[in-house]
């Protein structure tokens, strides 16, 4: 299904004609979308990597009013960095995206680069944001692959049957280069984006509403059926509330501790687990030694 592909011309005038008319009509006002700062836009993607965006709206705005610009994020306490974030989840994206502002004062003059593969090699900056920020922010004609996009470009040019099917991570990407038009890249990226999140959803397209109908080779394909998730992909958990939930509790329970900030195993487990048992007690030092690890917490327990 990945072999190489050939994108005829017309299909991808008609598919770039049809797509940029509907996201004239339909595009949504999200406001990362109208400012382009590279600051506000890195800001903006980081929180997206792993946050719904109607989230990220209410946390956006907040966040920028405290740090407004890279160097105020540069020579921020992490502790306030963290509490600004509070609500977003996975808190370690915030200190890496402080680390990511020292090290934009350090190497780059201050300045966030707009290329790609300097991008990179910042902390917590991958393929995706790397090529996010150098598109949205400095008009670069590069492309850009998210969730969204991958599942949308998998349908749009290869035969789907179940709404799950996806080509590779590779194929997308060098696919996404292939298609991407020369007049207004960026709006190309967020229109398939948009595709993604509202029509090309990932279990019930709406492939009568959709405006690539007629160039989809997916189109009214796809089963209605979510399949079984693999139990390998499930995320970890502890009866039946994933790690990542605890974690964000653990550091909202920490936040709020007064004086030197510290607590004891059992009262932190009490606070973010009921009931909590003594047979938790390994689960929770684990847990703790990850956030330890991520540099979120320090772990001052004797071992069991
Ligand atoms: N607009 C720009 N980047 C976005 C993202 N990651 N998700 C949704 N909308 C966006």
């Amino acid at each position: 299904m990945n072999g190489r592909l050939r994108v005829d011309g017309s299909r991808r005038r008609k598919l770039w004609r049809d797509l940029f008319n509907w996201y004239r009509k339909t595009k949504r006002r999200l406001p990362w979308r109208t400012d382009h700062d590279p600051y506000r836009v890195l800001v903006s993607e980081v929180m997206l990597q792993q946050t719904q965006v109607k989230h990220v709206v209410a946390k956006y705005q907040e966040f920028l009013k405290r740090f407004p610009t890279v160097g105020s994020l540069a020579r921020a306490r992490a502790r306030d960095v963290i509490r600004a974030w509070s609500g977003l989840g996975y808190n370690l994206r915030a200190l890496r995206l402080q680390r990511a502002t020292q090290e934009i004062f350090e190497r780059f003059d201050g300045k966030i680069p707009d290329d790609p593969e300097l991008l990179m090699k910042l902390p917590g900056i991958g393929k995706y944001t790397a090529n996010a920020v150098a598109s949205f922010a400095f008009q670069q004609r590069v492309p850009v692959v998210d969730t969204n996009i991958r599942r949308v470009l998998s349908r749009l040019f290869y035969r789907m049957h179940l709404p799950e099917e996806r080509i590779s991570d590779r194929s997308a990407w060098e696919l996404a280069r292939k298609i991407l038009p020369r007049n207004r890249p960026r709006d190309w990226s967020l229109a398939l984006m948009d595709l993604g999140s509202t029509i090309c959803t990932p279990y019930h397209p709406l492939c009568l509403e959709c405006p690539a109908k007629k160039v989809c080779r997916s189109a009214f394909l796809l089963g209605r059926k979510k399949r079984e998730r693999s139990r390998g992909r499930r995320e970890p958990s502890h009866e039946g509330i994933p790690n990542r939930l605890y974690r964000g509790r653990i550091i909202e329970v920490l936040r709020h501790v007064k004086g030197n900030r510290s607590i004891d195993l059992e009262r932190l487990g009490k606070r973010i687990k009921t009931p909590y048992r003594q047979s938790d007690e390994a689960w929770l030092r684990a847990l703790l030694h990850g956030l330890q690890r991520d540099g979120l917490v320090k772990v001052l327990i004797a071992p069991s």
